[in-house]
């Protein structure tokens, strides 16, 4: 048995029995229980599927979207870590011009966000929002500083583990998918019911990024890659936020 207090009985995705609204109602994760569907899902019409337009491109990219630390007129507190990975298919084959967008916490553990007001502070030179093409590689990397803990009310004494918010969109607005990225030796881990909410230890696993000493740069900044794997679950994918 493990002794994980939020691994539930919940069952994600094998048994054709049990609906969506199940599978994203996730007990121990409060608020999963308002947005899982509570009805029969809507097809959507055609045309909001199409996959010829609105894409992305560089124009949509400004100079330091892809570094967090440079834009504002000072540089933020905290630890500067550079992230970099590739966004890859079940195959291992790269996935070339997807915008990957990043938000985060400050290293306070603060958003700039009207709803976020626990009592750390803001920092006037950092927004933590970041966006970045990936490249013919499927590569991505950004500059940021590594986010804080913060509480969120979901429990007694319940704080998220350091973490950055992903999205990937693929050729347009209609494929987005949406993640997050952990940090290696985390305490929070056992503690945190997003976290937990992957049932599969490995698939969780999937979410941590690793030390990078060899991209790491002397009196600069530590690295950390992380690599991000399209696919329909399982077999080494990244788990993503439909998911659970
Ligand atoms: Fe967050």
């Amino acid at each position: 048995m493990n002794s994980n207090p939020y691994e539930g009985p919940v069952v994600l995705g094998d048994d054709p029995s049990v609906g969506p609204e199940v599978q994203i109602d996730y007990p121990g994760y409060r608020s999963t229980r308002w947005r899982a569907p509570g009805r029969p899902l809507v097809p959507l019409p055609e045309e909001f599927h199409r996959l010829d337009g609105p894409v992305f491109g560089e124009q949509a990219l400004q100079q330091f979207d892809n570094d967090l630390t440079r834009q504002h007129e000072g540089e933020p507190l905290g630890e500067r870590i550079i992230v970099h990975g590739r966004v890859l298919d079940e195959g291992g084959r790269p996935i070339r011009g997807a915008l990957v967008e990043v938000w985060q916490a400050n290293a306070a553990g603060r958003y700039r966000h009207q709803v976020d007001d626990h009592p750390a502070p803001l920092d006037p030179n950092f927004s933590g929002g970041g966006r970045v093409l990936t490249g013919d590689d499927g590569g991505f990397r950004f500059v940021t500083v590594k986010p804080g803990a913060y509480p969120w009310g979901n429990h007694e004494n319940a704080w998220r583990p350091a973490h950055i918010h992903y999205s990937v969109f693929g050729r347009g607005f209609t494929q987005r998918l949406i993640t997050q990225m952990y940090f290696p030796g985390d305490p929070l881990f056992p503690y945190d019911p997003i976290f937990n909410s992957i049932r599969d230890p490995r698939s969780r696993e999937l979410l941590i990024a690793r030390f990078d000493i060899d991209q790491t740069q002397p009196e600069w900044a530590l690295a950390f890659e992380w690599d991000i794997v399209l696919g329909r679950g399982g077999n080494g994918t990244t788990p993503l936020e439909e998911e659970r």
